[in-house]
């Protein structure tokens, strides 16, 4: 059973879903959800983990430099004896004092092929290519912006999507599947 924290900033629909399997599937035999960590303590998906009974903490920057915060992170990862993180929306780039005291033990879902577009808005990226199919990326973290090693992809139809909202409805219900099975595989 590996000792997970999620790390969010917003709205926290994938840590949902994970915490689902977790609860009833077969994620639940290989990941205890140890903490929600947020940065923004208005991150609505906190009051969620709250509701579903996990740990929470929340750390917010207040003008600290990049490595000074993440080294605090790392202190209260420690404290809760967290052994694998899990970026679920978490909005700032890690530092190298946090990658390297998880060596491969940090993850993140991105909303299109990190090898065409990094950074924001991946589904506003596909819905204004155009595009009949984007592509749903897990990845390793490393202290880039979405440059770690891919571990799996899935993909996601677009055809006939005619808003930005339904290109995002239908590639979030592909995000919400795939992430807790990639994790299952992963800590299996
Ligand atoms: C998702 O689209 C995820 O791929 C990206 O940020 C969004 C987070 O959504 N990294 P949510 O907070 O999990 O609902």
């Amino acid at each position: 059973m590996t000792k997970t924290a999620i790390f969010i900033s917003g709205r926290g629909s994938n840590m949902q879903a994970i915490l689902e399997q977790v609860h009833q599937g077969e994620l639940g035999k290989r990941m205890q959800v140890g903490l929600v960590f947020s940065n923004l303590p208005q991150a609505p998906g906190l009051l969620k983990a709250v509701e579903a009974g996990v740990p929470v903490a929340c750390l917010p920057v207040q003008g600290r430099k990049r490595a000074e915060y993440d080294a605090l992170v790392v202190e209260l990862l420690r404290i809760y004896d967290i052994e694998f993180i899990v970026l679920a929306g978490y909005m700032r780039i890690l530092s190298p004092v946090l990658v390297d005291a998880f060596p491969r033990r940090i993850v993140n879902i991105h909303p299109a092929d990190t090898r065409r577009h990094q950074g924001l808005d991946g589904y506003r990226w596909a819905w204004e290519q155009g595009v009949q199919e984007t592509t749903i990326t897990v990845h390793y973290v490393d202290s880039g912006l979405d440059t770690g090693e891919i571990i799996a992809q899935a993909s996601v139809d677009l055809r006939g999507a005619d808003s930005l909202q339904e290109v995002e409805r239908r590639g979030l219900a592909v995000e919400h599947a795939l992430y807790p099975q990639v994790l299952s595989q992963l800590l299996a």
